[in-house]
C-alpha cells in the first residue's frame, strides 16, 4: 500500500520528484535549466499525454502530463486515474521508493487530484500469493503538497483502496482456498478488525428457516452453505431504516447438472464477486466510520454436482413458500438471492440493492465496461447512475417490462427459474422481483466483476466492481441527509 503523506518538509533523502502538468501549466514556475524547461514546454505545447523521465544535473525528474479537452467532466476524472496508473508504471520501472508530487495543487481541482492518486493506488494491486517469487511494490511513500487534498479525504481514499484490494483478493482466490465456510470466517475476522458485526447462519439454521433456494443449490456440494449478515450501524447514523445490500455468493459455479461446457467454467471462482463487493463496502464504511446504517446479506455456497445434487425438473420451495420448477441448474444465482431478498424484508429497509454476477446476457450487453441495472426506484437509480459516472463504474438501465415476467410462468409450480432464449438479464431481474415488496435495485455485474486483461488501473481478475460505486453513493446520501436536516433545523 502507498502511504500518502502531507508536506514536503518531512520528505526524507532518497526522494524522487514528480511534476504533474496540464496544458495551462507555466514551466517557468519550476526553475529548471533551459534544456529541461524546453523539453517540458514542448510536451505541454504539443498537448501530449504521457510520462517523461528527465535528468537535471543527474537528478531524476519524472513528469506526468495530462491534456484533455473535457476538463471538468467525468471523462476527465477517469483520464486523471489513467494518468496516475501510467505514472505508477513508470515509477515502478524506475524503482522509486519515495516520491514528491508537485503541480497537482496549481493545475488541478481537488477531485481531479484525488482521481490521480486513486488511479496510482488502485493500479498497485497484484495477486501473487501463489507465486514462488512474488514481485514487491517499490513505491511506498508519496509526499504531497500541503492543502492539495483534505487530510480526511486522503485517509478515506487509503481505506477505500484497502477495501478494493480485499475484495480483489477474495474474488481471485480459487474455491479450494475460499469456499463458503472460509468466506464466513474471513468476514468474521474482518468485522472484528474494522468494527462492523457479522452473524453467520450455518446449514442447520438455514434448514430450520427453510431457505429452499440456498439449500437446493448447495445439495451437490460437500461444503455446507452459509448465510452471512453484516451490520454497520453507527450511533450517529443519519438514517433509521437500513440500506440493505445483497450479494451473490456462489463460490464456484460449475453450472450443476446443467453443466457449463468447455471454457465457460473457467473464471467461475469469481461468481461470488457480488458478495465480496458487499463485504468490501461494509469494510470501507466501517474503516471510514461513515454515519449510515447499512446491512449486508450474502448467501454463500458453491454450485456443484453429486448424486444428491439438484436436477432439472426438480420443484423446490423457497424461503417465502414460493415453489420453483428448476429448468436449468446453472440459473442458480437467482435461487440463492431470492432467499436473501425475502430475508431482507424483516429489516424494513429504505432500499435494497443487490449485486450479482447473474447472467451472461448482461455481460453480452455491457462487456467489461459497465453494470446492468433494473429496479423500481427511479430517484435512487438516478443517483446510483451519477455515482457510476463519477467513479467510472457506469450503469446502464435495462428494459424491465412485465412481459419478461410472463416467461417465468410454470405449468406445475409458481415459477420456473428460466424464461425463453431472449432478454436473459431482464428475465433474471424479473425472477428476483417476485421476492421483493420494497424499494429495490438490481445490479447485474457479470460483465465488469472480472476482466481477462489488465488495462489502466485494473488488473486481470477481480475488479472489486461495486465497492467504489456503493461507497460514493452512500457518502452522497449522508451529505444529502445532512443538508435536509440543516434546512429542517433552520425552519
Ligand atoms: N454465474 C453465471 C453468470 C455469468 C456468466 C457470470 C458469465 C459471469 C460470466 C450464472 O449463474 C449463469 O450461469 N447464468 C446463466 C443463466 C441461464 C441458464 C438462464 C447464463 O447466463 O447463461
Ligand atoms: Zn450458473
Ligand atoms: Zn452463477
Amino acid at each position: 500500500m502507498i502511504d500518502f503523506l502531507q508536506g514536503f518538509s518531512d520528505a526524507s533523502e532518497n526522494v524522487d520528484e514528480v511534476i504533474v502538468l496540464n496544458h495551462n501549466s507555466n514551466i517557468d514556475d519550476y526553475g529548471f535549466t533551459r534544456g529541461t524547461a524546453k523539453k517540458m514546454d514542448a510536451l505541454v505545447a504539443n498537448k501530449e499525454t504521457g510520462i517523461l523521465v528527465l535528468y537535471e544535473e543527474s537528478k531524476r525528474i519524472i513528469v506526468a502530463v495530462r491534456i484533455n479537452d473535457e476538463i471538468g467532466s467525468f471523462d476527465y476524472l477517469e483520464a486523471m486515474r489513467l494518468s496516475g496508473a501510467e505514472l505508477l508504471k513508470t515509477i515502478e520501472e524506475e524503482a522509486c521508493g519515495k516520491i514528491i508530487i508537485r503541480g497537482l495543487k496549481e493545475h488541478f481541482l481537488e477531485e481531479e487530484a484525488f482521481a490521480f492518486l486513486e488511479g496510482m493506488a488502485l493500479s498497485q494491486y497484484r495477486f501473487e500469493k501463489y507465486k514462488n517469487a512474488p514481485k514487491e511494490n517499490f513505491l511506498k511513500e508519496v509526499y504531497l503538497e500541503e492543502g492539495i487534498i483534505d487530510r480526511g479525504k486522503l485517509i478515506a481514499l487509503t481505506n477505500i483502496i484497502k477495501a478494493t484490494a480485499f475484495v480483489k483478493d477474495l474474488v481471485n482466490e480459487p474455491v479450494n482456498f475460499m469456499d463458503a465456510v472460509k468466506f464466513s470466517e474471513t468476514a468474521q475476522n474482518l468485522a472484528k478488525e474494522t468494527g462492523f458485526t457479522t452473524e453467520v447462519l450455518t446449514k442447520e439454521k438455514i434448514r430450520e428457516l427453510k431457505m429452499g433456494g440456498l439449500l437446493a443449490v448447495n445439495r451437490g456440494s460437500e461444503t455446507p452453505p452459509t448465510f452471512n449478515i453484516f451490520t454497520w450501524k453507527p450511533d450517529n447514523a443519519v438514517n433509521d431504516q437500513p440500506l440493505v445490500l445483497v450479494g451473490k455468493g456462489v463460490m464456484f459455479d460449475t453450472g450443476g447438472y446443467s453443466i457449463k461446457i468447455s471454457g465457460n467454467m473457467s473464471g467461475m471462482k469469481g461468481d461470488m464477486a457480488g458478495g465480496a463487493a458487499v463485504l468490501g463496502t461494509l469494510m470501507a464504511l466501517a474503516l471510514n466510520k461513515v454515519p449510515y446504517y447499512v446491512i449486508g446479506l450474502v448467501p454463500a455456497t458453491d454450485n456443484k454436482i453429486s448424486p444428491n445434487a439438484l436436477v432439472v425438473d426438480d420443484v423446490i420451495t423457497m424461503y417465502d413458500g414460493t415453489t420453483v420448477e428448476v429448468q436449468n441448474t446453472d440459473a442458480e444465482g437467482r435461487l440463492v438471492l431470492a432467499d436473501a431478498l425475502v430475508y431482507a424484508k424483516q429489516f424494513n429497509p429504505e432500499l435494497v440493492i443487490d449485486l450479482a454476477t447473474l447472467t451472461g446476457a448482461a455481460s453480452a450487453i455491457t462487456g467489461p465496461y459497465g453494470i446492468a441495472m433494473m429496479g423500481n426506484n427511479k430517484p435512487d437509480m438516478d443517483s446510483l447512475q451519477q455515482s457510476g459516472e463519477f467513479v467510472f463504474e457506469r450503469l446502464i438501465e435495462l428494459p424491465f417490462w412485465k412481459e419478461f415476467a410472463e416467461l417465468l410462468k410454470s405449468d406445475i409450480a409458481d415459477l420456473k427459474n428460466v424464461g425463453g432464449k431472449l432478454g436473459g438479464a431482464s428475465v433474471a431481474g424479473k425472477f428476483l422481483e417476485h421476492f421483493t415488496d420494497y424499494s429495490w435495485i438490481h445490479l447485474d455485474i457479470a460483465g465488469a466483476a472480472t476482466i481477462d486483461k489488465s488495462s489502466g488501473y485494473k488488473q486481470a481478475g477481480g475488479t472489486a466492481c461495486g465497492v467504489r460505486l456503493l461507497y460514493d453513493y452512500i457518502e452522497k446520501k449522508v451529505v444529502d441527509k445532512a443538508k435536509k436536516t440543516q434546512v429542517r433545523d433552520i425552519i
